[in-house]
């Protein structure tokens, strides 16, 4: 199978020029001017941007948390991210407390396979690593599992104390992994959130003001002080305010290996989504909270300025009507999460080239390229070249279009709201190509279930 894709302008993280890609089977085998050559189809790119296919670090299908479990499947959830682009995710295993991370690892194989349908990787969620399992870190690595998730919040749940971290962040730093951390002080957020009950305030606005971002500050600069002195690179995630990114930038200027992350959320939605009187905050409660409007020009300059080298979308969706309400008398209880992984290459595009705050060269910096290397995936992903995986979108910058669950659909998504419902965006991605077959076409789905493959990542090659 052949696939010649004329007219277009390509834009890499680095290049911008037009030119025609030949694509044979699964990968890009020519790039040129006005190539002469036969193919099984020819795309007219002319007037679109031909940009690698979106890689999304950050995402939760399948996922068990808060009582519940996450509404888009790899089928469901792979699927909505191609309509928007995308098309390599990283999701996340969980090791059981007190189990392998085998095992967590052989259970996340179970519900991807047969239904992703782009290309997929794993982080490993360690949620206790005592000396005796330490083996078990290199095993992962060897099976592609690059890097790790530990988690300074949800006591109880997936927390890990700082001794876990120390240790683990020590062997993941002598086998060349990365290691990502969910940078919040949990243990005196639920102090907070205890007081906060005890005085009856249980409205979901009651989630934000019980994080301050001094707690998600304070977790930032302790992982990142743990890192340093076990000599592992760490990849701090959805990172959400000015506080946070202070302590990220501090680091990097005195050396340290840190990266880090943002998502539109933290982008384009505030804390006043929290303002109802009814239960409707429930749809943004997620962790960490919606912030201050006034932090999103200080993430969009950490985007410009390379503190932030990714934006990913931690997409973990719960229903509003079946899922959210579990915690409509006390917003503790709220499933923590929310979608989308469909919207983030719109909203990135719109916000930032549009918006004048991104260039496009750094549009895929930030939504493709600079995960594939951090991740151990490039050049296969995240870039256009001789030899690159053909994951390529056609991408129309002039194209609006309004984000809806209805009036007319754009989401795709398998839960029941869209967190950006009624945001206009410039920039829709047209066609979308998953190792050289065209998966989302004209707004219809061409893939299938189980197209997508798992991705042995390699080991962390940066910095960079
Ligand atoms: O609220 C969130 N972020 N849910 C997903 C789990 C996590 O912390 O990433
Ligand atoms: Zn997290
Ligand atoms: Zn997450």
């Amino acid at each position: 199978m052949s696939l010649l894709i004329r007219n277009g302008r390509i834009v890499t993280a680095v290049d911008d020029y037009h030119a025609d890609i030949f694509v044979e089977d699964e990968t890009v085998s020519l790039i040129g001017r006005d190539l002469d050559l036969e193919a099984d189809r020819t795309i007219d790119a002319a007037g679109r941007l031909v940009i690698p296919g979106g890689v999304d670090p950050h995402t939760h299908m399948d996922m068990p948390f808060g009582g519940t479990t996450s509404a888009d499947d790899f089928e469901t959830g792979t699927r909505a991210a191609a309509f928007g682009g995308t098309t390599t995710i990283v999701d996340f295993a969980i090791q059981t407390k007190g189990h392998s991370t085998l095992e967590g690892l052989e259970t996340w194989h179970e519900k991807a396979a047969g239904k992703a349908g782009i290309d997929y990787g794993f982080h490993m969620i360690v949620t206790d690593m005592e000396d005796d399992r330490l083996w078990e870190m290199r095993r992962l690595a060897d099976e592609g599992v690059t890097s790790y998730k530990m988690f300074m919040a949800y006591p109880g749940v997936l927390y890990v104390d700082d001794g876990t971290l120390f240790r683990a962040m020590r062997k993941a730093g002598e086998d060349g992994t990365l290691v990502c951390m969910h940078a919040e002080n949990g243990i005196v957020i639920d102090e907070i959130v205890k007081i906060a009950l005890a005085e009856g305030k249980t409205a979901p606005k009651y989630h934000a003001l019980t994080r301050p971002t001094r707690m998600e500050a304070e977790g930032v600069h302790r992982s990142i002080a743990i890192a340093e002195v076990a000599g592992v690179p760490v990849y701090i995630v959805h990172l959400s305010c000015a506080d946070a990114l202070e302590q990220v930038t501090l680091a990097r200027d005195r050396g340290a290996q840190v990266f880090a992350e943002t998502c539109p959320q933290y982008l384009f939605l505030d804390l006043s989504h929290y303002d109802h009187e009814d239960f409707e905050g429930a749809k943004y409660v997620m962790t960490p909270p919606l912030r201050e409007k006034w932090n999103q020009e200080h993430l969009w300059r950490g985007l410009g300025f390379g503190d932030l080298q990714s934006i990913s979308t931690d997409h973990c969706p719960f229903c509003f009507k079946d899922q959210k309400v579990l915690g409509v008398d006390d917003f503790s209880k709220i499933p923590n999460g929310g979608p989308g992984v469909e919207n983030r290459m719109s909203l990135v595009y719109n916000g930032g080239v549009v918006g004048g705050r991104l260039s496009v060269n750094k549009f895929v910096e930030l939504t493709s390229t600079a995960a594939s290397k951090l991740f151990g995936m490039f050049p296969k992903k995240g870039t256009i070249a001789v030899g690159s995986d053909a994951d390529i979108v056609v991408f129309n910058p002039d194209r609006r279009e309004t984000i809806s669950v209805n009036n007319p659909c754009t989401h795709h998504m398998n839960v029941d709201y869209n967190a950006y419902e009624g945001t206009e965006v410039q920039g829709v991605s047209e066609i979308v190509i998953s190792r050289g077959r065209v998966v989302v076409e004209d707004n219809v789905w061409h893939g299938r279930a189980g197209g997508g493959n798992f991705l042995k990542r390699g080991l962390f090659g940066g910095p960079f």
